[in-house]
């Protein structure tokens, strides 16, 4: 089996030659007594019939069964003409088998590899081998590799040491839930699993590397989506000496890289940079789709001191109004702008105002409440043609109206099909803010992490506007995916102290949780930053799939579970008792 040749390989320059092909049976076809198959390896597939006269092959082709594995000696040779199927890459030719031997012989599967798109998910992750034999699930592992010998490329040769992380460790401070692994030798303490290796990173810049990189894998017990998985994969990466600019430039430069190796696709850098408030008003999401070629037009000043209330109210309790194109609309008839309102309602949104324009003046839902000129200035501002409609809403929340109009500009691009599918949009959102308020817990949390530097002229609003204070984070969205994140830290012992004060961090908490890095900063500490990037997603995106479950071999539904190997499972006694632990509760069925 050495000396094999791969299906997908051969072509017709070959006919005449022999070879030997291993693989799978991928379908087995009877015409009329004449018995062949088509084999199937990593690379492609082709037919397979027996040499002329060769009944024993003949009759041992009539056994085969799908997904057996086989190995075939035979002839390249030219099919038959009429024989010809253009649709496959080896359609022009066949192997004239002389000996087929049958390595494995496969039950009957619950599904054909080629059949499980059309099967139900959780069908496919319990037989996942099956569906991984597919060719697109064996591209985009292909294309995954590209991308680790492509980062890794990059990486080494801009001065980058790969240093791993240990996965054992205290927890890490990423602000979702830990996994955690309880110690046999040390009943009543447990281990984390890394959240990411952001301490250790740190901690590697203290310690004199100067960059590192790492494609490693993390874990967050957290609330699963198709782009989120309990464990997946950043490419992580920390600078000395460096500023926001210089990471920038670096993590540019590997995009380009990337794309070119591993796509072929040119893009040009550098990527726009976005402030977060400018994304938040003008795209409503601070990851915003780039190829969606709509903006939100602020109308506030527009309708300031209306007499239609519902936009003056929001605007009197310090709201504002919103206002998005929904080009070639037009024309929609009452029940489907009464489907958007609807819809708008569960973006959070009061409801929609909808102006149209035409040959014979502007129309609206909200005439009757509106002068001619604040709709004709409406119209003006977001650039209304015939045939467009806007859509305004008010809402005494900033916020709540910018992110509403944010889902209805994402509604938009799916539904009027304003995205190209070949288009890559990369953009910079920066300037985010140090700290969000978590009404759940009544304090302020770390937006990016607590080792973020905030922006030095916002350090005066500590006392009293904490909200307002910027940080050096900035993330890297790719067609309205978050694709990395990352920060300039803070080296400042000082600073470190009032941001952790601010968190709710007890000194003594702080000094318990984080004490190590605080001590390790002490002892001379580079100006540092770094970034991260979710490798799961990029690989999704480029591989064009919708779901990270379709890049990662052996992913978890989004209940967190393994439908291939039953994990998490139920633990016998006797390991809950080396562990000093014993469960609560019964496990749920599984
Ligand atoms: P952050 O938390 O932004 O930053 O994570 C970096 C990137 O990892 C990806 N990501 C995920 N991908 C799949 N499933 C998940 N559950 C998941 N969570 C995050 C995202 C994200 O942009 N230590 C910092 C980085 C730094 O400051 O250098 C960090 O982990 O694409």
């Amino acid at each position: 089996m050495k000396n094999r040749t791969y299906c997908g390989e051969i072509d017709i320059s070959s006919s005449g030659e022999s070879v030997v092909l291993c693989g799978w049976i991928h379908r087995v076809r009877d015409l009329g007594g004449l018995s062949f198959f088509l084999l199937r390896d990593h690379t492609g597939i082709i037919q397979v019939t027996p040499a002329p006269d060769d009944e024993t092959v003949q009759n041992l082709i009539g056994k085969l069964r799908h997904e057996d594995v086989v190995k075939v000696t035979g002839t390249i040779r030219k099919r038959p003409d009429g024989n010809v199927n253009p649709k496959m890459s080896t359609g022009e030719i066949e192997i004239a088998a002389i000996e087929i031997e049958i390595l494995s012989a496969a039950k009957v599967p619950p599904f054909l590899p080629e059949e499980a798109e059309r099967v139900q998910e959780d069908l496919r992750l319990k037989h996942r081998v099956l569906h991984l034999r597919t060719e697109k699930m064996q591209r985009n592992f292909r294309l995954r590799h590209q991308l680790y010998q492509s980062v890794r490329r990059y990486f080494d040769e801009n001065g980058f040491c790969e240093i791993e992380t240990p996965f054992l460790v205290k927890p890490t401070p990423e602000g979702a839930r830990d996994f955690l692994v309880p110690s046999r030798l040390h009943p009543t303490k447990t281990y984390a699993l890394p959240q990411s290796p952001q301490i250790y990173k740190q901690l590697l810049m203290v310690a004199g590397f100067d960059r590192y990189f790492q494609i490693v894998k993390c874990f967050r017990d957290e609330d699963l989506r198709a782009d989120r998985q309990p464990e997946f994969t950043q490419i992580d990466a920390e600078l000395s000496f460096t500023d926001e600019e210089e990471i920038q430039e670096i993590v540019e430069g590997l995009m380009v890289r990337i794309y070119k190796e591993v796509k072929n696709i040119e893009i040009d850098a550098p990527f726009p940079r976005i402030t977060y408030s400018e994304a938040i008003s003008l795209y409503g999401s601070d990851k915003p789709d780039l190829r969606i070629p709509l903006k939100i037009t602020d109308l506030t000043e527009t309708f300031r001191g209306s007499d239609f209330r519902v936009f003056s109210s929001a605007i009197e309790a310090g709201g504002a109004i919103r206002g998005l194109n929904l080009p070639g609309c037009g024309g929609y008839s009452r029940k489907k702008r009464d489907e958007l309102i609807h819809l708008s309602k569960s973006w959070g949104l009061g409801g929609l105002v909808y102006f149209m324009s035409s040959d014979e003046g502007i129309s609206s839902s909200a005439a009757k409440f509106l002068s001619e000129a604040e709709m004709a200035a409406a119209v003006e501002k977001c650039d209304i043609k015939p045939g467009d409609m806007l859509a305004v809403a008010a809402d005494a929340s900033i916020e709540k109206v910018a992110l509403g109009m944010g889902q209805l500009r994402s509604w938009a691009g799916k539904n009027l099909n304003l995205i190209s599918e070949v288009e890559n949009r990369l953009c910079w959102i920066t300037d985010f803010p140090m700290f969000e308020y978590n009404d759940e817990i009544g304090r302020y949390q770390a937006a990016h992490h607590p080792f973020t530097l905030p922006v030095e002229e916002d350090l005066d609003k500590y006392e009293n506007e904490p909200g307002r204070i910027r940080s050096k984070a900035y993330d890297l969205v790719l067609n309205g995916h978050e694709i990395a994140g990352g920060s300039i830290r803070i080296h400042d012992r000082e600073i470190q102290r009032k941001v952790f004060e601010l968190l709710g961090f007890k000194e003594e908490e702080t000094r318990e949780r984080f004490g190590f890095l605080l001590e390790a900063l002490e002892y001379g500490t580079p100006p540092h930053g770094g970034i991260a990037f979710g490798l799961d997603r990029m690989a999704m995106i480029m591989a064009g799939v919708d779901s990270i479950r379709e890049v990662i071999a052996f992913p978890k539904t989004t209940a967190a579970l393994s439908l291939m190997d039953g994990s998490p499972a139920v633990t016998d006694e006797k390991q809950w008792l080396e562990l000093g632990l014993k469960p609560i509760g019964k496990a749920k069925g599984n």
